[in-house]
């Protein structure tokens, strides 16, 4: 059992539970989205005290060496004196230059930063509705675009998505965090085979990642299976279609889960369609985004069809638990 401070209160946390659930169960308001290390959102600092290693996964070097770290992955091995991360990434300036519909429930943003901002295709930002309500939304656009492309679907009660659909407006200021993630492409071998599957606005890092993909003279096979249970909701389709009439390695799938399908497109879930098709996935690169459940499925299923662990890249578009940054 370890203790931890957290503004002005004592919390207990076993030796099996990760300060995040811990200190949420006590009453505490830590936010948090992905639980598993990958969106930042949990990020805390160690006041005093010095965190576990391990919790301090895929954090810059700065940040290591300030004792900051992630609470989703931290399972302390000494008591910490711990606070909210405000003030260690300084919020991006972003001018709202063009909103676009992209299907019935999806929306286009697209920002035009006023600060530099280096990212790479396929990693996510938070788009803050004010200073203390941020979610994570992936980069569609390529760096060369030199605007950031935002794919928002509108969730049913959902706060931040409700705002960008009903309320955001074009020349509209608004904060993004710098870029975060560790899902884009790396070039270096340009014959490797890549896989790409997501679900819904799970295509928004995918279709970045394709488009870095063929600007950085990729020439090995690339597929993307795109699904939706409703093929209204399969957006960018011509685009897509159009990109593989271009780049014959370049092939787009689109399939529906539910019963409306007629051609172009395919019956069943894109992942299902995705191995059934391709059962040896060694040397494979794979990107996964979208629905959790989806991509923990695909990431199991691509494990045991050979592909290597490191070479699956995931984006699970898990839900904000609690919607303040705090700090
Ligand atoms: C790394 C990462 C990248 C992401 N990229 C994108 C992206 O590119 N585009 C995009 O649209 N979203 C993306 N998301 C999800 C996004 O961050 C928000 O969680 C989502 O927009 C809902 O926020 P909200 O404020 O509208 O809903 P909230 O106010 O947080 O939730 C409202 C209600 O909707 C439910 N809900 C919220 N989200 C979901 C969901 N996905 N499935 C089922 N129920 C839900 C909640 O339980 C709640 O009842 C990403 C998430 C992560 C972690
Ligand atoms: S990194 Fe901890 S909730 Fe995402």
């Amino acid at each position: 059992m370890t203790l931890i401070r957290y503004e002005g209160k004592t919390f207990e946390v076993g030796p099996k539970e990760s300060l995040l659930d811990s200190l949420n169960a006590q009453g505490a308001a830590i936010p948090s989205s992905c639980r598993s290390g990958l969106c930042q959102t949990c990020l805390m600092q160690a006041r005093s005290g010095v965190p576990p290693e391990s919790s301090q996964s895929g954090l810059q070097e700065a940040l290591r060496l300030e004792h900051y770290f992630l609470a989703c992955l931290c399972y302390p091995e000494e008591d910490l004196e711990v606070s909210l991360q405000g003030g260690a990434r300084p919020l991006i300036p972003a001018r709202v230059i063009r909103l676009e519909r992209l299907s019935e429930t999806i929306r286009l943003v697209a920002l035009k930063p006023e600060a530099p901002m280096t990212f790479r295709a396929g990693q996510f930002v938070h788009l803050f509705q004010e200073k203390e309500i941020f979610r994570s939304y992936s980069i569609a656009s390529i760096p060369s675009d030199d605007e950031i492309h935002l794919h928002v679907k509108l969730q049913p009660d959902g706060e931040v998505s409700g705002w960008v659909h009903e309320s955001l407006k074009v020349d509209q200021i608004i904060h993004l965090s710098g870029p975060l993630g560790h899902s884009f492409y790396v070039g270096g071998q340009p014959e490797q085979p890549l896989l790409l599957i997501g679900t819904g606005a799970g295509l928004a890092p995918l279709f970045g990642i394709l488009r870095d993909a063929l600007s950085q003279g990729h020439t090995g096979p690339i597929k993307l299976f795109h699904g939706s249970r409703h093929p209204q909701e399969l957006y960018l389709g011509p685009e897509l279609q159009e990109l593989s009439i271009h780049s014959n390695h370049f092939e787009y799938r689109a399939c529906v889960s539910g019963d409306q399908v007629a051609h172009p497109y395919e019956r069943g879930r894109a992942s299902d369609l995705a191995f059934e098709e391709l059962t040896d996935l060694r040397g494979w690169r794979i990107f996964l985004s979208g629905h959790p459940a989806m991509v923990k499925e695909a990431q199991m299923t691509a494990f045991l069809a050979g592909a290597s662990l490191r070479d699956i890249s995931m984006d699970p578009f898990t839900f904000t638990q609690v919607g303040s940054e705090g700090g």
